[in-house]
């Protein structure tokens, strides 16, 4: 119901047939319509018909009086909200307050002034229209709040939605990572490996022939030179004064000294050729290319092996003091493993070791050491029932926390660019972890060292 002011239709109760007819005049005058009730019952039946804009009610009717109808025009929800203004003769405060108090808006004392009830109904009026606006601004505006807090939320919903779809992505890229890396690690790996055990495996073949005709060889030329000397002693005995040249000859060739000299010589060459051999032996060892299988395994002889190959960097050189090796072997049974992996292992440990040492030796170049700071290398073995353990202690420099949570990252090292690729470890993890079902884990403090522990389950005995 939007009221337009000069149409508005007031509904007028009142008994008095001089009031209706002043009242009627003024209003129709003024351009308004109007209806008109004569009590109190028939005025709540007209209203029924058509709602007027504003009621204009005599307080003293036939019938139900002018309160007890204005009670019930605002008990009556269609009816509710009309403006009523009371009709009274009475100029009673009281009665004045209890048309207020029962929801009326304004009264008018009869005799009419024209004007006056004109203005109020006017007041009246567009105090309603300004009312009703006001209401339908509010609920406009509450609509608006409502959308509002509709598309907030929304919105909020939308950038949580966003926000787990980046997080699902950015898990799925970090995994994808993560597996190309270990991908790529494998690759190295097993180029690392199979580059390594060839080339071995190449310098071991190429060694083996000559070595082992030295070998040969060297039992019968000790044997030809033990009778050559022999026979020569025999010349000395039965011919003491040989002829000038011959004795010149033995003099300038010093033949005392050869004939002394000879046979250790010879002794000396055999140590080397045994010492050659082994280490041929040991280079087959380590690379155990055709071991794709397991094998049960002397772990103490891998270990000396791999030693054996590390033999030179453990040397004590003009820059260098040596490192020490001290071995603490337990009684190990033969352990069921791949044995060229393992050996790998132990040589990225030792390396990694000897890298160490090495460093804190630069670092405290032109510092007096101590005697406690001699580099050395604590390997010790132990079998309990169902594991061996496999210790690695170096008093090298240790590592700050930084580098202890990345140790076994692929690819993460503190060496310079060209010196270390990062993978030492790596690999040794998955060696030990994924291939042996075993543990590789580090114990270290900065400053005192770090000691390598690996343990490779042993079966159950039955
Ligand atoms: N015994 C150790 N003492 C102190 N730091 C160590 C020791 N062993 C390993 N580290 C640290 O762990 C890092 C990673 O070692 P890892 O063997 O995986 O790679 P790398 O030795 O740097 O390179 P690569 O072995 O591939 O040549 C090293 O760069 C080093 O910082
Ligand atoms: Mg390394």
């Amino acid at each position: 119901m939007t009221p337009t002011q000069e149409t508005d239709l007031i509904l007028i109760v009142d008994d008095s047939p001089a009031d209706l007819e002043v009242l009627s005049k003024t209003l129709t005058d003024a351009g308004f319509e109007i209806a008109i009730a004569i009590d109190g019952e028939s005025a709540l039946e007209q209203v029924g018909y058509e709602l007027p804009t504003l009621i204009l009610l005599d307080v003293l009717l036939p019938g139900i009086d002018g309160f007890e109808t204005c009670r019930r025009l605002k008990m009556n929800p269609l009816t509710q909200e009309i403006p009523i203004i009371f009709l009274t003769v009475l100029d009673d405060t009281l009665d004045k307050i209890k048309g207020l108090n029962l929801g009326a808006v304004d009264y008018v004392s009869k005799p009419f002034q024209q004007e006056e009830v004109l203005a109020r109904v006017r007041v009246q009026l567009k105090l309603y229209s300004l009312t009703k606006t006001l209401e339908r601004q509010n609920t406009q505006l509450k609509q608006e709040v409502e959308q509002r807090t509709a598309a907030e939320a929304a919105l909020q919903k939308l950038t949580v939605d966003l926000e787990k779809r980046v997080e699902e992505r950015t898990a799925k890229l970090k995994q994808t990572l993560s597996e190309l890396q270990q991908a790529q690690m494998r690759l190295v790996q097993s180029e690392k490996m199979y580059s390594l055990g060839k080339m071995v495996a190449g310098i071991a073949h190429e060694l083996n022939n000559p070595v082992s005709f030295i070998d040969g060889n060297l039992v019968y030329a000790l044997h030809y030179i033990d009778d050559l000397l022999e026979l020569l002693h025999l010349y000395i005995k039965h011919y003491p004064n040989p002829a000038p040249e011959i004795q010149e000859k033995a003099e300038k060739i010093d033949l005392d000294f050869v004939m002394r000299d000879l046979p250790k010589l010879l002794n000396s060459m055999q140590v080397g050729t045994e010492r050659i051999a082994t280490l041929v032996r040991s280079l087959r060892n380590f690379s155990h290319l055709d071991q794709a299988e397991k094998k049960a395994v002397d772990l103490h002889q891998s270990l000396d092996n791999t030693l054996l190959i590390l033999q030179h960097r453990l040397k004590l050189t003009s820059k260098f003091p040596g490192i020490q090796i001290l071995k603490e072997y337990g009684n190990l049974p033969l352990v069921e493993c791949y044995p060229g992996q393992l050996n790998q292992v132990f040589m990225n440990i030792l390396s990694n070791a000897i890298e160490a040492l090495e460093e804190s030796v630069i670092n405290h170049e032109g510092t007096e050491r101590i005697d406690k700071d001699i580099p050395k290398i604590e390997i010790r073995t132990e079998a309990t029932n169902d594991k061996v353990t496999i210790r690695f202690a170096d008093n090298g420099p240790g590592m700050t926390q930084t580098v202890y949570d990345r140790l076994f990252d692929p690819f993460f090292t503190t060496k310079s660019f060209g010196k270390g690729t990062g993978l030492g470890l790596a690999i040794s993890y998955q060696i030990v972890v994924e291939k042996h079902g075993g543990r590789l884990h580090c114990v270290s403090t900065l400053g005192e060292g770090a000691e390598f522990i690996i343990e490779i389950p042993l079966p159950k005995a039955d």
